[in-house]
């Protein structure tokens, strides 16, 4: 039997997840949205496209939780984006109630599945996930740190004109501008990132990477990224059905880690079949250390507006 990976949300970022998906051929996919029609019919001409590309999955739409029944991975994508101007911040809380519910009905009908959360603020939307679905935390894990890193990837293979392959960079933290690009962990086929560029280019990177969402943003001007962080959707549950134990990015629930406690936050890890097998803790200098304070108390702030 295939594996089933249901999306809730089928605007840009749960549709172009789709895509990535069926490329990939691991799982049938539900698309489920409250708009009438709209999953049907992107679900369609996914399966369409399907024989072009010589892929054998089945895409199906609904408006319906029921269809996500049994699924082995629920991805939720539902809710606002931003708009210029506004910060992930401000989409809070008409996304946690659509979170809530979204995890509350597909709780219902897959009950062994792992959560993937990209709904912003991703990390106060993945807090939520877990305590709504009571899982243990294992299951749930928010995808930004795959994108965040991708983002700063993608920005030093253009500066030096080197394969994206060869270009290793982490990002831990929220997914906010306060996220941490760790330069010091980064680097080139080996070679650290700081003997690879100058230091006022390393800078500049950083900081385009921090506010690399909201470039994309200001350039859409009607909605958020979406090809990007589907693939790092993709890539996540590429490891988790494949039980790769893969270290990735992501923001996993925190007991003790890197000092921090009953938090979402991004850190490097393991995954495979069970969700989030491990986190993995780099020994990070004192300024690493109190950059990756400076942003929890961000995402704890947040998470204290839920009222949970
Ligand atoms: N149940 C199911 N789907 C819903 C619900 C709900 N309760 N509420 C809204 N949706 C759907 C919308 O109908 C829409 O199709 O969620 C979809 C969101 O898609 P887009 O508006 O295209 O937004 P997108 O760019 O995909 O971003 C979605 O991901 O990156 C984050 O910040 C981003 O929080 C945002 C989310």
């Amino acid at each position: 039997m295939r594996n089933k990976v249901s999306i809730i949300g089928a605007g840009m970022t749960g549709s172009t997840t789709a895509h990535w998906l069926a490329d990939k051929e691991i799982a049938d996919l539900v698309l489920v949205d409250i708009v009438e029609g709209m999953p049907q019919g992107k679900a369609l001409d996914l399966q369409e496209a399907l024989p072009v590309v010589g892929k054998d999955v089945r895409i199906t739409g609904s408006n319906e939780f029921e269809a996500t029944a049994g699924s082995d991975i629920i991805v939720i994508t539902a809710g606002l984006a931003r708009k210029p101007g506004m910060s992930r911040d401000d989409l809070l809380s008409a996304n946690a109630d659509i979170v809530r519910n979204a995890t509350q009905e597909t709780i219902r009908y897959s009950p062994n599945a792992i959560f993937i959360v990209l709904t912003n603020p991703l990390d106060v939307m993945a807090y939520l996930t877990l305590k709504v679905a009571g899982v243990p935390s294992n299951r749930v894990v928010g995808q930004a740190g795959v994108l965040d890193s991708a983002r700063m990837r993608a920005f030093v293979s253009l500066e030096l004109g080197i394969s994206v392959e060869n270009i290793h960079c982490y990002v831990l933290g929220g997914h906010g501008d306060e996220m941490v690009p760790l330069t010091r962990a980064s680097n080139v086929a080996g070679i650290p990132l700081d003997e690879m560029l100058p230091a006022e280019r390393l800078e500049a990177i950083v900081e385009r990477t921090r506010k690399g969402g909201g470039e994309i943003v200001s350039l859409l001007k009607t909605g958020s990224a979406y090809y990007a962080p589907a693939a790092a959707i993709a890539q996540m549950v590429d490891a988790i059905l494949k039980d790769r134990h893969m270290i990735l990015p992501a923001a996993a629930y925190l007991n003790g880690e890197y000092g921090l406690k009953d938090i979402f936050f991004g850190v490097p890890t393991q995954l495979g079949r069970d969700g989030v097998e491990k986190i993995h803790e780099y020994s990070l200098n004192n300024e690493e250390m109190a950059a990756l304070q400076k942003s929890a108390a961000g995402v704890a702030e947040n998470i204290a507006k839920l009222k949970l």
